[in-house]
């Protein structure tokens, strides 16, 4: 897998993952087109079909993208310190408080690290910039929201959470985005 040289060389990988249904995803090191890089399953994304995503080699503190039904979605892998943080950030922080454990998912009992979440500003849809070790993970650079790693909004203008799409872990590699059943 490949680093991210700026900011967290060591944490941050950002990958763009579009496919169908039909196949997992080996997580490679590059930065996909999201168009160009569609397969034969093209149809069945644009259609909304499931996205699958091996999830086996991604790191803590790691980034992917993914792209369900026309728009993008950040997977995070939490740290165990992220984690921490965003359980034990105090409600006022927040605009749109839900426990961080709401947003926070695994595999397994116990193995909850992973939060995943609409990478588009929910005030009018701008892609926030990640800020790497503050409770405001995510800086909107439109109008200045910011949201923790989570994807709770503690700044506005935004009010609400960046949502979440339906997902399951079809088993401890595999993440499906796009259903919650398996
Ligand atoms: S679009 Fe994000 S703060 Fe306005």
């Amino acid at each position: 897998m490949s680093e991210h040289t700026e900011g967290d060389p060591n944490r941050r990988d950002f990958l763009y993952i579009a496919t169908g249904a039909a196949g997992a995803i080996a997580v490679g090191g590059i930065v996909w087109p999201l168009v160009a890089q569609m397969g034969p399953n093209a149809r069945e994304v644009a259609a909304g079909a499931p996205v699958e995503l091996n999830i086996s080699e991604i790191e803590p503190g790691s980034l992917v993208k993914v792209l369900w039904r026309g728009a993008t979605y950040f997977v995070r892998r939490l740290t165990e310190e992220e984690v921490a943080a965003a359980s034990s950030a105090p409600q006022e922080n927040y605009r749109d408080y839900v426990p961080a454990t709401d947003r926070i998912a695994g595999p397994a009992e116990g193995s909850a690290e992973w939060s995943i979440y609409s990478a588009n500003c929910t005030h009018l849809g701008c892609i926030p910039s990640e800020v790497d070790g503050a409770l405001e993970q995510w800086v909107c650079p439109c109008h200045g929201s910011k949201f923790d790693s989570t994807g709770r909004v503690t700044k506005g203008p935004a009010a609400i959470n960046l949502p979440q799409p339906p997902f399951v872990f079809a088993s401890d590699e595999l993440l499906v985005i796009g259903t919650d059943k398996v």
